[in-house]
C-alpha cells in the first residue's frame, strides 16, 4: 500500500498545543485516497465482526437507532448519522451532575492557570514589527493587491487581498486601516495605496500584521477556544472512572485500549469562538515514528494517533457553535475541498452534516479504519474532517475523551496512559 501524505496537523499532547501546519497538503493527500478508496473492500467500514485490538461499531444505515446497555442501569440511544466518516449520536452520554462536575473542574483549572475563566477575552495588542524592508512572495507584489488594475490599493481590493493570501483571514474596513497606518501613518489618509507610494511601502509589516491575526486575533485564529485537561487518575470521586467503563461497554474496545486514552479535554468557546475543520489525528506524515501516546514525547518525534473521538456538549449554546463534518457521505466528493471551505466561520452552512449542540449528547466518530489484516490502527479517514463553527451567542463547553491506539509497527511500546497488562 502506498504510503500516504497527509495534510499536516501537529500535535503536542504533553504541550497541549496545536500548532497549524498547512492546508495545502490535504490536496495531494485526498486525490491519492480517492483513487484508493475506489471500489476496494479492503478498508473496515463498521461491519462490527472483526477480530483484534481495534474494532468498530457497525452504522448499518443514517438514521439507524441501537440500544447500547452501559452498566450501572444505563441505556443510551445510538444514532447513526454518517457512515463516512462512521459517526453516531448519542443523547445523554454524560448527565447533568456529571457534566456539572466536570466544567466546575475545568473552571477551576482555568482559574488556577491564571486569568480569568473568560481569558478568550483578554485580547492581546499587536506590536508593530521592527523590521524593515519587503514581504515574502506574492506580498511584495503591486499587482497581486491591486486587481482591477487601477494603479491604486483600495480598502476592498486590501481585504481580498488578505484573504486570498490566507483564506481564514477576513479583515474589516478599520483592521486595513489600522495596518496600513501602523507601517506609514500618512500612505493611507486618502484610503488608497498608489504604486509609487508601494515603491517605498515596508511590506514586511503587512506580513507581520498578517501572521499576527492569524496567530493571536481570535477571530482570525485556527482554533479560538479555550482547553484544560482532566485526568483519570486525579478524580477520587470515581465518577471519571465510571465515564472510562462506560466508553468501554460503549465502544466494544478492549480495557487495555480504553484505559490508555488521554486525559478528558475540556474546551469552552465564546462568541466568535470556533475551530476550522481540522482532523483530530495525524496519520504516516512520519510513518517511522510511534504514537505520541506511546513516548510520551512532543510532535518533533511522534504523530498523534486517535482512533476515535468521542465529544460530549456540556451545555445547550443559545445559537450557533454546531459542529461540522464538511464531507460527510459525500458520494460524490471529489476529493478537492477548497482551503476556503475548512473556514466554518464563513462555510458552517456548506457542510454536509450539522449537529447542534445538545446538552449531554455525545457525538462518536472513528477517525482511522480499522486495517484488515493487522487490525491495529488502518488509515485515517479523510471524510472524518470536521470542526466547531462560530459561536454567536453564549458560551460552548465540550468535553473530548480520545482513543489513542498504535500501528501495528509500534504496538510493542506500552501507552504511556496505560501502565497495568
Ligand atoms: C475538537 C473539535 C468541534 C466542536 O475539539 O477537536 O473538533 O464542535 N470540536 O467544538
Ligand atoms: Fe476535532
Amino acid at each position: 500500500m502506498k504510503k500516504l501524505e497527509i495534510l499536516g496537523f501537529a500535535a503536542s499532547i504533553a504541550a497541549s498545543i496545536f500548532l497549524f501546519k498547512g492546508i495545502k497538503d490535504w490536496k495531494s493527500f485526498a486525490s491519492e485516497r480517492s483513487d484508493e478508496l475506489k471500489g476496494t473492500m479492503e478498508y473496515d467500514y463498521g461491519s462490527g465482526k472483526e477480530k483484534g485490538p481495534l474494532t468498530r461499531l457497525q452504522g448499518f444505515r443514517v438514521g439507524h437507532l441501537q440500544t447500547v446497555d452501559l452498566g450501572k442501569d444505563k441505556k443510551v440511544s445510538l444514532i447513526t448519522r454518517s457512515l463516512m466518516p462512521l459517526a453516531f449520536e448519542i443523547p445523554d452520554f454524560l448527565s447533568d451532575s456529571e457534566i456539572e462536575f466536570m466544567v466546575g473542574k475545568a473552571k477551576q483549572q482555568f482559574m488556577d492557570e491564571g486569568g480569568a475563566e473568560s481569558g478568550l477575552s483578554e485580547k492581546s495588542e499587536y506590536v508593530k514589527t521592527a523590521a524593515q524592508g519587503k514581504a515574502n512572495g506574492h506580498l511584495a507584489e503591486f499587482d497581486f493587491w491591486d486587481t482591477d488594475n487601477d494603479g491604486f490599493i483600495d480598502i476592498y481590493e486590501a481585504m481580498d487581498a488578505a484573504t486570498r493570501h490566507n483564506s481564514f483571514l477576513r479583515p474589516d474596513e478599520n483592521d486595513i486601516r489600522d495596518m496600513f497606518e501602523s507601517i506609514d501613518p500618512s500612505v493611507f489618509e486618502d484610503e488608497l495605496v498608489s504604486g509609487e507610494e508601494w515603491i517605498d511601502m515596508q511590506t514586511i509589516g503587512i506580513e507581520d500584521r498578517f501572521n499576527y491575526w492569524f496567530a493571536e486575533d481570535r477571530r482570525f485564529k485556527f482554533r479560538n477556544s479555550k482547553e484544560t485537561w482532566l485526568f483519570w487518575e486525579n478524580d477520587k470521586t470515581g465518577l471519571l472512572m465510571d465515564i472510562r467503563d462506560r466508553v468501554a461497554k460503549l465502544t466494544k474496545l478492549p480495557k487495555k485500549v480504553v484505559y490508555g486514552g488521554e486525559p478528558i479535554q475540556i474546551s469552552l468557546y465564546h462568541p466568535s469562538g470556533h475551530y476550522h475543520a481540522h482532523y483530530d489525528s495525524e496519520s504516516h506524515i512520519k510513518s517511522d515514528q510511534p504514537c505520541c501516546h506511546q513516548v510520551g514525547n512532543s510532535s518533533d518525534n511522534c504523530i498523534v494517533c486517535r482512533f476515535l473521538t468521542i465529544m460530549t456538549y456540556m451545555n445547550n449554546v443559545e445559537e450557533g457553535g454546531e459542529t461540522a463534518f464538511v464531507i460527510a457521505d459525500n458520494m460524490t466528493y471529489d476529493h478537492q475541498v477548497p482551503a476556503e471551505q475548512l473556514n466554518l466561520s464563513k462555510h458552517c452552512q456548506d457542510a454536509n452534516l450539522l449537529v447542534r449542540p445538545s446538552k449531554g449528547t455525545a457525538l462518536l466518530w472513528y477517525n482511522h479504519y480499522v486495517d484488515a489484516e493487522s487490525k491495529f490502527l488502518g488509515e485515517l479517514d479523510p471524510f472524518s474532517l470536521h470542526g466547531g463553527c462560530d459561536v454567536i451567542k453564549g458560551e460552548k463547553w465540550i468535553s473530548n475523551i480520545w482513543l489513542p491506539t498504535s500501528y501495528e509497527e509500534h504496538k510493542e511500546k506500552p501507552s504511556i496512559y496505560y501502565k497495568g497488562n
